[in-house]
């Protein structure tokens, strides 16, 4: 009865410090994934729910690909899991796929700004657009050289660039300058804004930014002055994602007014420029209490 009920896992490999990618069975995911959503994971019977962003996916082999970087309980449990044991439940697709727009290849270009684990979310939207025909900017943006995943002969973003060709351009960024351009995301965008909105010629038509919390934020703050719009994707703050929990509130500004979104039911994107930020970002602190003390509960 497990084979049927459960996930197997069938890939698993480290691919940074603490952060492991995985594919799992989970053929009904797989057919109706769209590039933008994600899954509530539940590893063991005895675990806590996890939402995790879709990374990949293929209909044909019916798996999935997360990638997990080991924070709270549950994520740590899935991280130690290996290739033959089970997920104990997948729930899924879920979330609003990403809002898709035709642009100019010659003349727009859309701009990904992926900050660490950033990445893994970024890479279905940007294929996405990539099939559309739009170009894509995107910059990849790490801590360090020894943080680098996905880059190299054979991983996904020099698989998308050989695919695509000319329609990508890929910048990569280290905080401490050990690989591409020395800073952050935000480095190379601001000298495109800077310089008419533009990557070698191209307007930027919209930027999308995943990553940490101050990452999003300044990138937000950054294209707000510039009138650039903008979308991040917050799956990084559900907890439960089923709308009950309430962890994943947003607070924007609609007309003038505060307005309460949910994540993991109006998103997981968002317009960047409407998000209260200042009021938003408090709250991860809260979150990495109730992760040590989930921590705790579970002895990790
Ligand atoms: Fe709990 Fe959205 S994650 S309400």
């Amino acid at each position: 009865a497990k084979a049927q009920t459960a996930h197997r896992i069938v890939l698993r490999r480290e691919i940074a410090d603490n952060i492991v990618e995985i594919t799992v069975k989970a053929p009904m995911v797989a057919k109706s994934a769209q590039a933008g959503q994600f899954v509530r994971v539940l590893p063991s019977a005895k675990g806590e729910l996890i939402p995790l962003t879709l990374a990949d996916w293929d209909a044909k082999a019916g798996t999935i690909t997360l990638v997990i970087q080991g924070v709270g309980a549950s994520s740590i449990l899935i991280n130690k899991m290996q290739p033959g044991e089970y997920l104990e439940g997948i729930a899924g697709p879920l979330g609003l796929p990403s809002h898709l727009h035709h642009y100019d290849p010659k003349k727009e270009t859309v701009v990904f700004c992926a900050g660490g684990v950033g990445l893994p979310p970024v890479f279905p939207i940007a294929r996405e657009h990539l099939r559309m025909g739009n170009h894509v900017t995107l910059i990849a943006g790490y801590r360090t050289q020894g943080a680098l995943f996905w880059v190299g002969e054979g991983e996904r973003v020099d698989a998308i660039k050989a695919e695509f060709g000319d329609l990508l351009d890929v910048v990569y960024c280290t905080n401490d300058g050990t690989f591409g351009e020395k800073g952050f995301v935000t480095t190379p965008l601001q000298r495109w804004l800077d310089d008419k909105k533009s990557v070698n010629g191209r307007k930027i038509a919209e930027v999308i930014a995943i990553g940490p919390p101050l990452m999003m934020k300044a990138v937000s703050e950054l294209t707000k002055k510039y009138e650039v719009p903008t979308v991040v994707s917050l799956n990084s703050i559900m907890v439960d994602a089923t709308g009950m929990c309430g962890a994943c509130m947003v607070p924007v500004q609609i007309d003038g007014k505060m307005v309460r979104k949910h994540a993991c039911i109006d998103g997981p994107e968002l317009d960047a420029h409407i998000i209260d930020w200042d009021k938003f970002l408090p709250r991860f602190n809260q979150f990495k209490e109730q992760e040590a003390e989930s921590r705790v509960k579970h002895g990790l």
